[in-house]
């Protein structure tokens, strides 16, 4: 892998990881929000229904690598439909490397569903591991093997007061939110996201599959800026600040 920005050279998943500490940005009211998306050339978000085949196994490394700087993971329930997600840190060297950060042993999962319609039988409910539901549904969630904790909202759920509560109830410094386009439009909408991790494949896919990145309306424009851009085998890896 090459950095072509910042500073041009070689480098690598790990070196480029090593001093990202998102934890430290935490603001007094809510998490440090980091997006992570991959994308083909012509801006679809899957390939065959999922995410998994539009990257390669560096997207993968990045993926991991980044899941492993924060203290919770985020996706919207559409997301779960799709991608049916597992537990996020069930290795032990993974947990101890976490924790030599000073990071809890595992994320806290968090998901944003409005229904409750959700794969109750993916493994990330029957594996361990912590989830948390903010939904605006009033239904019972089925028993899980995985605690999963429940937070109401009335209507839809309110995404600042979500961030608020992690913050506030969780110790939540820094939340990754893998998606998808709809979350996504809503967050930056809210003005809630800090960082773009936008992974871009040299893949063409066309077909009817969703618009990576966003699905919604913005009221107005935001503004991003580069921090960074790395290329493997022609897939860019860019680093966009707000
Ligand atoms: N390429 C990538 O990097 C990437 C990343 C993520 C996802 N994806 C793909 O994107 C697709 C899913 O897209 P999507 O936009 O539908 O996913 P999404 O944003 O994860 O989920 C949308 C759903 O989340 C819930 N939701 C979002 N905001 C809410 C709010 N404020 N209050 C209550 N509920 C809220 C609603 O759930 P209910 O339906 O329960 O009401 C809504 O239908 C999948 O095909 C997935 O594979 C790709």
């Amino acid at each position: 892998m090459r950095r072509l920005l910042p500073d041009p050279g070689p480098t690598s998943v790990s070196e480029q990881l090593d001093g990202y500490r998102p934890w430290e940005q935490a603001h007094a009211e809510r998490p440090f929000l980091a997006m992570n998306f991959a994308t083909t050339l012509d801006g679809r978000a899957t390939i065959e229904g999922v995410s998994g085949p539009i990257g390669s196994e560096t997207d993968t490394a990045m993926l991991a690598g980044l899941r492993n700087r924060f203290d919770a993971v985020m996706i919207g329930a559409g997301t779960m439909r799709a991608e049916r997600y597992g537990r996020l840190a069930a290795k032990p060297e993974t947990r101890e490397r976490r924790e030599r950060l000073g990071l809890p042993s595992e994320p806290l999962t968090v998901l944003i569903s409005g229904r409750l319609d959700l794969p109750w039988d993916a493994s990330l409910f029957s594996d361990g591991g912590r989830v948390l539901i903010f939904t605006a549904s009033e239904a019972e969630p089925p028993e899980t093997e995985t605690r999963v904790e429940v937070v109401r909202h009335e209507g839809r759920v309110d995404l600042t007061a979500a961030m608020a509560h992690l913050r506030r109830e969780h110790d939540t410094r820094a939340l990754l939110c893998e998606g998808g386009p709809h979350l996504h439009a809503q967050l930056q909408a809210a003005g809630l996201v800090d960082e773009l991790f936008l992974t871009i494949a040299p893949k063409l896919n066309g077909g009817d599959g969703p618009p990576s990145l966003i699905e919604g309306e913005l009221e107005k424009v935001v503004d991003l800026e580069l921090a960074w851009l790395l290329e493997e085998s022609g897939e860019l890896f860019a680093r966009y600040r707000r």
